[in-house]
């Protein structure tokens, strides 16, 4: 589904570049791996990726109700201090196990972040019902999912530069 918005941005939407962050790589959290102020290199790597970005797009499924202890981690090794999130944009896309209760429970974790979530629209699908919604390299071909990933990606373009204007 990133790759889908890498595309879509790449083709159909000026000024709006999606970059895909790798967060399965992180350690797994753990403060007593921070020395004299600094966090393990990839850590350091992931966290300036965010603070170069205007705004972060979450990609994740639902795991037992909430998001993938991947991207849990991703949040928590962000928000240590001077936390990374903090008056970022963010939108969420979910392609496989419902994904509502992850993207409810990333908004929660978000108010603590101090992450902006666009309100709508909201983005989830199931890649596998019915099926040919993806080719069989991966990519996305429907075309009403594309155009809803499309209004989805345009709003969070469209509220991170109100955001950015009032600053
Ligand atoms: C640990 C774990 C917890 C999961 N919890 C949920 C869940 O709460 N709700 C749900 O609809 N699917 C749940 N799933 C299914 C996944 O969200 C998802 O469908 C699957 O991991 C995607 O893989 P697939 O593309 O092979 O289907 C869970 C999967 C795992 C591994």
């Amino acid at each position: 589904m990133v790759d889908a918005a890498i595309e879509l941005s790449k083709e159909q939407i000026e000024g709006l570049h999606v970059e895909y962050v790798e967060t399965a790589l992180l350690p797994m959290l753990n403060t007593d791996l921070e020395v004299d102020g600094k966090f393990p290199a990839e850590v350091e790597e992931f966290r300036q990726k965010i603070l170069e970005a205007d705004c972060c797009l979450f990609a994740s499924p639902d795991y037992n109700y909430s998001v993938t202890p991947i991207l849990k981690n991703a949040l928590d090794w962000g928000s240590r201090p001077p936390n990374v999130w903090a008056g970022k944009t963010a939108a969420a896309v979910s392609a496989v196990g419902g994904g509502r209760r992850a993207q409810y429970h990333l908004r929660q974790i978000g108010v603590f972040l101090d992450l902006h979530f666009i309100n709508k629209p909201e983005f989830y699908m199931n890649a596998h019902r019915p099926p040919g919604k993806f080719n069989a390299d991966g990519d996305l071909v429907d075309p009403e999912t594309k155009d809803n990933l499309k209004e989805m990606l345009l709003s969070l373009q469209a509220f991170t530069l109100r955001i950015q204007e009032k600053c």
